[in-house]
């Protein structure tokens, strides 16, 4: 088989055989197939789709590329989530300490950023010292003894997802449906979930703009996941403006150890509450969606959220010292307001353009294995449907050079639009498909 006759056949709108498939990956693997040829290979599946048959085999071809983990030895049932990317999508920061922190254990593969949504990984990187990078033995361990381990692709787990998303990401091919349900699916299920909750986004800020097309994805991830015998659950949540108040991956870290501390902001909180207790249904850790936000509200208060952050953190590596001091974490060179041009209320904040600002800032990558600036940032001081005041302050930038600083103001003017009445802010949470 020849790698340029595949790209041709998908460019024209073929559908691929199992066979051609399954040479696909292992050609990358190997290394038989350059980057050149599966970034056009990837090009041509986001202009041309895939049918359902070829997504399920692509994702059963990733979730083979390397090894499936089983952990019921350790733990009886596995419930993860994933999001399907988002700007300000710290969720896995907050959600993750504060179910094991009910008792459910966790287990999570998570990814680095993508296109202009943050990536949980970088995030966690942005704590000095922790880990992300385990084996499965220290994985397994990890859990074992904390209840809660989190690591990234790995050459023994899903490396074919590795491989494809550092592509997608600088090659301008993340929103393609069969590419991203692969991708998470194939994650999800080689790192050993039993049930798995997605938490789909919709909106400018999200792969997804509407309302529809993120149904269409979460029933198809929802289908690969039945398909295989996991539980599948999909939370249907607003990305048309950030999520929390913090974009950038320290910053970010800020915010999710605030929210623990039972300081977070509300769309943020509401949107963790959601999640959390859909993990804990699917588990058996609750009855009721009621039952488990109760549950995770009163770990919130008592101070058995943070009590497991730190477990976590310090399990892994990191500096937890960071939980009670946030000057640990890295921090700007420049840091200044971005102020109200006008008086009124806030009528948009465009997701997508604050994702890319950050980029721009640093937070992102713009090549393959760029290194990324953990300090930078923006951090809205409002949302949508807030009375803002002229002069006041609007969002605080953290940049690492003036230049920066300057370009990052000048696009915020556009990205956030004030008006003279009063727009309803969006639902932070549209609908929960429960399988
Ligand atoms: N998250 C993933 O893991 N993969 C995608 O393609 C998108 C979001």
């Amino acid at each position: 088989m020849r790698m340029v006759d595949l790209i041709a056949a998908k460019r024209d709108g073929n559908e691929h055989t199992a066979r051609e498939i399954n040479w696909i990956i292992q050609a990358m693997l190997s290394g038989e197939a350059p980057d050149y040829q599966l970034s056009a290979w990837l090009m041509a599946v986001l202009w041309r789709g895939m049918t359902e048959r070829e997504t399920i085999i692509l994702t059963d071809a990733m979730i083979h590329s390397g090894q499936v983990l089983d952990l019921h030895d350790i733990v009886p049932f596995v419930v993860d989530k994933h999001s399907t990317g988002g700007v300000g999508d710290k969720t896995s920061l907050v959600v993750l300490p504060l179910v094991a922190a009910a008792g459910l254990p966790i287990v999570k593969m998570s990814g680095r950023g993508l296109g202009f949504t943050g990536g949980t990984l970088d995030k966690l990187e942005a704590i000095p010292g922790f880990q992300v990078s385990l084996s499965i033995e220290a994985l397994k361990a990890t859990v074992r003894e904390h209840g809660i381990a989190l690591a990234g692709q790995t050459a023994e787990l899903a490396p074919a997802d590795g491989k494809l998303y550092a592509l997608r990401d600088v090659t301008a091919t993340v929103p393609s449906l069969p590419l991203i349900a692969s991708s998470i699916m194939s994650k999800k299920i080689a790192s050993g979930a039993d049930a798995i909750v997605l938490d789909v986004k919709v909106g400018r800020g999200a792969f997804m703009e509407t309302l529809e097309d993120a149904r269409a994805l979460a029933l198809l991830m929802m289908r690969i996941g039945q398909g295989l015998g996991k539980r599948v659950t999909a939370v249907l949540a607003d990305m048309s403006q950030p999520l929390g108040c913090a974009v950038g991956n320290a910053l970010e870290v800020q915010e999710a150890i605030l929210t623990l501390r039972g300081g977070g902001p509300p769309d943020f909180v509401e949107h963790c509450l959601t999640v959390g207790a859909e993990m804990l249904l699917l588990g058996g850790a609750a009855q009721s969606p009621e039952a488990g936000r109760s549950a995770l509200q009163s770990m919130i208060q008592d101070g058995r959220a943070t009590a497991k952050l730190r477990e976590w953190i310090r399990a892994q590596q990191g500096d937890v010292r960071v939980v009670d001091d946030m000057a640990l974490l890295p921090q700007a060179s420049v840091v200044s307001d971005y102020i109200a041009p006008v008086g009124g209320y806030i009528s948009s904040i465009d997701a997508r353009e604050i994702g890319v600002i950050a980029g721009i800032l640093g937070a992102g990558r713009e090549q393959k294995g760029d290194a990324i600036d953990p300090a930078v940032g923006i951090v809205l001081h409002n949302k949508v449907g807030q009375a803002v005041q002229a002069g006041k302050p609007l969002a605080t930038i953290h940049a690492r050079s003036e230049t920066a600083l300057h370009e990052a103001e000048a696009r915020l003017r556009e990205a956030i639009q004030i008006a003279a009445t009063q727009t309803q802010p969006p639902p932070t949470v549209y609908e929960v498909l429960r399988g």
